[in-house]
């Protein structure tokens, strides 16, 4: 058997994807229509200003460099490692409305926001990609593991194994050559990569069908919760949601926690908390979190976190208000997803029409 070969998977490190990340930044502002950008989240809830800073923004920016971006909600995976699926439906509209709230635009004809529930031919890419890894390979994906004991789950079910296949589908159906993703995420596109390869290799070696699509690592920090030492999470009961009208806002913030001393200085290593709290003011008005430390002195936690309110609460105040003007138009967020859902249906049935003919299995 040539087709499993001995090359395994290289989940890679780190730092090589941020050298090649930053090589493909200025090849995306050089040329943007040459490339495809595809992108997805899981519709499980509202998103929060952890998301905001540390994904959205960088989508919003990408897509107004004019690149054609697909964004894959991803329903199926949901259903990996969690019994709830009653409030799918309504994720998947608040996800839409805080893209576009956002400023994802899908009227400029080449951004198509869908659930791929919705792509069937999407979906069958799966079929013959599963063929194309080994077991060991799936069972030693290092995000899939740390989801399973995450999920908690003592059984857990093939969905949870095979959904970074699944993501392969997600990102090859429509060609795409551009990822943006966290670290977490690597292992995914790595796995995509080497489907794309193997896919190659063995049924359209003259005429390689797929790319093989590159990551895009953002340089933006991870955004810590109000409670201090961890990543902000709704499972952990420490965001500020994109949808928090402005007193919530200023609740939140005044539980938020700080240190002891009074002055405030920008110490990541040494005062976590008012060090996130200060990179919060920084990225809603573009300055500078050691000058905005300076100002504060000796005003202390109280000040801080005043200014922190009031920065938030201007910085995402016409993202609100464009936010409850797409909440109360379900019509509309319905529409963008169908026209979504029609333009990635386009794309998947060609793709698999070519996918079946290398595979000897037109009629
Ligand atoms: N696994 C991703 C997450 O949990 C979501 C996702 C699904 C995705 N399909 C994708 C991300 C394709 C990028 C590309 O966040």
């Amino acid at each position: 058997m040539t087709l499993m070969t001995t090359e395994h998977v290289d989940y890679g490190t780190f730092e090589a994807a941020m050298a090649k990340s930053r090589v493909l930044e200025q090849d995306l502002q050089n040329t943007p229509e040459k490339h495809k950008l595809l992108t997805g989240d899981r519709p499980t809830g509202r998103l929060h200003i952890g998301h905001f800073f540390g994904s959205l923004q960088n989508r919003v920016r990408l897509h107004k460099l004019g690149v054609p971006t697909f964004i894959v909600i991803a329903d199926y995976q949901v259903l990996t490692d969690r019994d709830t699926f009653e409030g799918i439906s309504a994720n998947v509209h608040e996800l839409t409305v805080d893209y576009l709230a956002a400023g994802i635009d899908p009227t400029d004809g080449k951004t198509f926001i869908f659930p791929h529930s919705h792509v069937p031919e999407l979906n069958q890419l799966l079929l013959p990609f599963l063929t194309l890894v080994t077991n060991a390979e799936l069972d030693r994906n290092p995000t899939v593991k740390e989801e399973i004991v995450a999920s908690g789950q003592k059984s857990i079910n093939a969905g949870m194994y095979t959904y970074p296949v699944h993501q392969a589908a997600d990102i090859l159906f429509c060609k795409g050559t551009v990822v943006p993703v966290g670290k977490d995420q690597l292992p995914h596109l790595e796995l995509t990569r080497t489907i794309a390869r193997r896919f190659n290799n063995r049924f359209a070696k003259d005429q390689p069908v797929f790319p093989e699509p590159q990551p895009l690592l953002s340089e933006a920090p991870i955004i810590m919760g109000l409670d201090g030492g961890q990543k902000m999470s709704k499972s952990r009961n420490n965001t500020i949601m994109l949808s928090a009208t402005e007193d919530e806002t200023a609740r939140l913030i005044k539980r938020a926690k700080t240190d002891a001393d009074r002055v405030i200085t920008y110490d990541p290593d040494n005062r976590p908390e008012v060090a996130n709290l200060l990179m919060l003011i920084s990225l809603s008005t573009g300055r500078k979190p050691e000058e905005i430390a300076d100002e504060i002195g000796d005003g202390g936690g109280g000040q801080l976190k005043k200014i922190l309110t009031e920065s938030l609460n201007e910085y995402f105040r016409p993202h609100r208000e464009r936010r409850k003007k797409l909440e109360n138009d379900p019509a509309y967020i319905r529409q963008v997803l169908l026209d979504g859902v029609q333009a990635a249906r386009e794309e998947a049935i060609k793709t698999l029409d070519e996918v079946r003919e290398v595979m000897n299995m037109g009629l």
